[in-house]
């Protein structure tokens, strides 16, 4: 077989066999195919696009580069959540303790704050202490002690995305359904989730920016999981504004406390418990999401998804304390409030420019080798609907210095609209598919 012959089969819209792909994959892996041949093999599939069984060939051969988790002698059932990555999206650490309270067990392997979208592993080492790079025995015995654990991606956990992503970042073929596809589901798989809900987050300060978009990938994630015989749902969800009040490292632990609480923003526990709800109906434990949702609300009320989280803490290295005593002061020196420019209604509050703005503050990062900062970010008084005056405070902003400060002060301030009138309200799940 020829790399060029690959090539030039997807370059006129055939569809390969797995022999093909295998080829492909494997080449690449160990070093046989260059990268100018995988690259352009790569923008082929871009513009070709793959059917759905090339998709479940690619997932399973990207899965069989690496290591599967081993999670023997853990009892399941085993689920996990993916979100596709927003602003203010720290749903992972509140549903993670909710669906380990009511008895499924999340074996969650996160990823990193990368541009204007957050990471889960990143806001969890804002926590002193709290240590995310687990070797494979400790996240399988933290799993089996707390019901969940948390962790990042290692090496040898599909070695063939690392690689691909890679290039596909530098040979502008990030966005293509079955190769976003491959990349999320490989990984999901080779952590060891049975069943598994996606969040495909859609609008500005998502990946896929149009309702079609995110539409095409919910399909292509349930399908192929399904493919592979998995029990899947997949929840597209409204991503233009920043999930719930508080955006930032240490700031969406806080919010993630207040929400165990039972304290937590309106438009951040209906996806929470949405999205764990169909957690729990795909591993059986509910007949339906009405259902799962008065469980999960349970766990949340008598305190045993609190409970949980904490034990999840202490157990991955975090300092209880000291969190405790950071809650609610852990606040950069440097800030500014920012203000309603007019009376009226806020009409927006742009998540793609709140994200973009977090990135110059040191809630994110413009390359993997960037730091971030977990005393950086926003908290917002008022959002989307709120009604306002001229001059009400609209957001505390805190940035690691003063110049992060001015480089965010324009776009945050583009981010915020205040119109006559208030906006139709924010519908915030907007389909729902099912491979169950
Ligand atoms: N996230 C991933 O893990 N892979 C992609 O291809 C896109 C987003």
């Amino acid at each position: 077989m020829r790399a060029v012959d690959v090539i030039m089969k997807k370059r006129d819209g055939g569809e390969l066999s797995r022999e093909e792909i295998a080829f492909m994959i494997s080449g690449y892996v160990d070093g046989g195919i260059p990268e100018y041949q995988v690259s352009a093999w790569l923008m082929s599939v871009f513009f070709q696009g793959m059917t759905s069984r090339e998709t479940a060939d690619l997932t399973e051969l990207m899965l069989r580069s690496g290591d599967v988790m081993d999670l023997s002698g853990v009892p399941g059932p085993f689920v996990d959540k993916h979100s596709t990555g927003g602003v203010g999206d720290k749903v992972s650490l509140i549903l993670a303790p909710i669906a380990a309270a009511c008895g499924v067990k999340v074996p969650m392997m996160s990823g990193r704050a990368l541009g204007h979208t957050g990471g889960t592993l990143d806001k969890l080492e804002s926590i002193p202490g709290y240590r995310t790079n687990l070797s494979p025995a400790e996240f399988r015995d933290f799993l089996r002690a707390d019901g969940f654990a948390m962790t990042g991606q290692t090496a040898r956990v599909v070695p063939a995305d690392k690689k691909l992503y890679a290039l596909r970042d530098v040979t502008a073929t990030v966005e293509s359904v079955p190769l976003i596809t491959a990349s999320i589901l490989s990984k999901k798989v080779a952590e060891g989730a049975e069943s598994l809900v996606f969040d495909i987050k859609c609008g500005s300060g998502a990946f896929m920016k149009s309702f079609p978009d995110a539409r095409r990938l919910a399909e292509s994630l349930v399908n192929t999981g399904k493919a592979m015989g998995k029990r899947i749902v997949g929840v597209i969800s409204d991503m233009s504004e920043p999930l719930g009040r508080k955006v930032g490292n240490f700031f969406e632990v806080e919010e993630s406390i207040d929400c165990l609480s039972g304290k937590g923003p309106q438009d951040l526990m209906e996806i929470t418990y949405r999205l764990a709800a169909w957690l729990l109906v795909a591993a059986g434990k509910a007949r339906d999401p009405d259902e799962a949702r008065r469980l999960c609300e349970a766990a949340v009320t008598d305190g045993r998804a609190m409970d949980l989280f904490r034990r999840n803490v202490r157990t991955q290295g975090g300092d209880l304390a000291r969190m405790d005593r950071l809650y609610g002061h852990h606040r950069s020196s440097h800030s500014f409030e920012l203000r309603a420019p007019a009376s009226g209604f806020i009409t927006g509050l742009d998540a793609y420019g709140i994200g973009l703005a977090g990135v110059y503050l040191g809630v994110g990062r413009n390359t993997t080798a960037d730091p971030v900062y977990p005393d950086v970010g926003f908290v917002f008084e008022r959002k989307t609907g709120d009604a306002v005056a001229s001059g009400d405070l609209v957001a505390r902003v805190y940035g690691k210095d003063e110049a992060s400060l001015a480089a965010a002060r324009p776009l945050i301030e583009g981010a915020l609209k205040v119109g006559p009138s208030a906006p139709p309200p924010r519908k915030l799940i907007l389909e729902e598919l099912t491979a169950l």
